[in-house]
C-alpha cells in the first residue's frame, strides 16, 4: 500500500470543543480518504481537510445503495494517552458487511494504521467527560456513473470524526422503546447483521411513527414471525430476567455489536450467568407479569449502556425499576467507561493505543 499523503490545514486557533455534544453533529477538521479502482486496488490514501465532496448524480450508492460503515470511539485516558476501544473487531466487521454488498476489503492493519495517523492528527477534538468521545465513522461507497444494477468497480473510503457525548436525546436517562409489529427490520440471510444504510433507511418510518407517540426507538421482532425479540437498531438488548440475564443469540438478521460482545465478556468475568439465545416477547411479557424481569436495558458503540424504562407492546405497558437505571446497567456503564479512560486495568485487551505524532502542516 502506499503512503498516506497529509494534505492538512494549519489550525488558527486552538480546537474548542462545544459544550452539549449530543451525537454527530460536530466534525473535525480533517478527513481521510481512499479511492478504490479494480486495475489499482485500493490507492491514493489521503489525510485532508474536511470538504464537502463532488459526486456524479449517476454514482451507483445513491441508486442502489452499495455501501457499508463501521462506528467505533476514540477516547483520551485520565493519564491523557489516546486509546481506541476494539478497533480490529470493527474493522473486522467492516470487512464482513463489505463482503455482503460486493465491495472490496480493505485491509486490516493499513485501515487501523490510518484511524491512527488521523485520529493522532485530531486529537485536540476527543472530549474527555464521562460518556464523551470521538466518534470514528468509516464508511464505502460505490461511487461509478453507471445506472445499471451491478456492483460499483470504483468506490471511495472516507473516515470522519465526530467529538459526541449521550446518542439518545434524553442523555444517559433510560429510555422509552415500543416494540415493533407493524414492519420488520430485517430477515436471515438477508442483510441484518451487516452495517449497511438500506438496514437503517428500513427502520426509518417505523422510527418516526413510535417518535410520534412518545417513544424514543423501536425494538424489533424476527422478520419472519414476528416472535423473537431481535434488536433496537441502533443498541442490541438484553433482558435480566431473575436468574438469568439474555440476550437474542445471533442469527444472520442481529447486528453482532462490539459493546454486546464486550458485556457478554464483562457478565462471564463477574459471574453472571448470561445466556445468548431466543427470546420470544411473549416470554419478556409472561415473566414481566410473573414479577420475574428486573430491568432492561440496550449495548452499542453510540449508546454505550442505555437503560429501558418503559417497553410497550401492542398497549401493554412494561415498567422497570420504575423509568430509573437499573442497578446493572450501572454498574455495566461504570465498568464500560472506566476501561475507556483507563481508570481501570483493560484485562481483555480492548483499548489500542494510538502513536501520537506531529506532524508538519
Ligand atoms: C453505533 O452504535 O455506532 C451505530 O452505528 C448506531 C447508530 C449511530 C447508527
Amino acid at each position: 500500500m502506499e503512503k498516506i499523503k497529509y494534505d492538512l490545514v494549519a489550525r488558527k486557533e486552538p480546537v474548542k470543543i462545544p459544550k452539549n455534544l449530543g451525537f454527530g453533529k460536530y466534525f473535525t477538521d480533517h478527513v481521510f480518504e481512499m479511492d478504490y479502482s479494480n486495475e489499482k486496488g485500493w490507492h491514493n490514501p489521503t489525510i485532508k481537510k474536511l470538504e464537502n465532496l463532488s459526486i456524479h448524480p449517476g454514482s451507483m450508492y445513491f441508486h442502489y445503495g452499495q455501501g457499508v460503515f463501521e462506528g467505533l470511539k476514540a477516547f483520551k485516558t485520565d493519564a491523557g494517552e489516546v486509546v481506541i476501544f476494539r478497533p480490529e473487531k470493527h474493522i473486522q466487521r467492516l470487512n464482513n458487511s463489505a463482503r455482503r454488498v460486493c465491495i472490496p476489503e480493505v485491509d486490516n492493519e493499513f485501515l487501523h494504521y490510518a484511524l491512527s495517523e488521523l485520529i493522532s492528527i485530531e486529537r485536540d477534538w476527543i472530549p474527555t467527560e464521562k460518556g464523551e468521545s470521538l466518534y470514528i465513522r468509516p464508511f464505502i461507497f460505490g461511487s461509478d456513473s453507471f445506472l445499471g444494477v451491478k456492483p460499483s468497480s470504483n468506490y471511495k473510503l472516507i473516515i470522519l470524526l465526530s467529538p459526541v457525548g449521550a446518542y439518545y436525546p434524553e442523555g444517559f436517562k433510560p429510555v422509552k422503546i415500543l416494540v415493533q409489529d407493524e414492519y420488520v427490520r430485517a430477515v436471515r440471510k438477508g442483510l441484518g447483521e451487516c452495517k449497511t444504510p438500506a438496514n437503517y433507511a428500513a427502520s426509518l418510518l417505523a422510527g418516526e411513527e413510535a417518535r410520534k407517540k412518545g417513544f424514543t426507538q423501536v425494538l424489533w421482532l424476527d422478520g419472519i414471525e414476528q416472535k423473537y425479540i431481535e434488536e433496537v437498531g441502533t443498541m442490541n438488548i438484553f433482558i435480566k430476567f431473575k436468574n438469568e440475564v439474555v440476550t437474542p443469540k445471533l442469527n444472520g438478521s442481529i447486528l453482532p455489536g462490539v459493546t454486546r460482545d464486550s458485556v457478554i465478556t464483562i457478565l462471564k468475568d463477574w459471574g453472571i450467568n448470561i445466556t445468548e439465545r431466543l427470546v420470544t416477547i411473549d416470554e419478556v411479557v409472561t415473566e414481566y407479569k410473573n414479577g420475574n424481569v428486573d430491568g432492561v436495558f440496550g449495548t452499542g458503540t453510540a449508546a454505550i449502556i442505555s437503560s429501558v424504562g418503559w417497553l410497550n407492546f401492542k398497549g401493554f405497558e412494561m415498567t422497570f425499576n420504575n423509568g430509573e437505571p437499573g442497578d446493572l446497567d450501572k454498574k455495566l456503564f461504570d465498568e464500560i467507561t472506566s476501561i475507556h479512560y483507563g481508570q481501570i486495568e483493560d484485562r481483555h485487551n480492548w483499548l489500542t493505543h494510538v502513536e501520537v505524532k506531529e506532524i508538519e502542516v
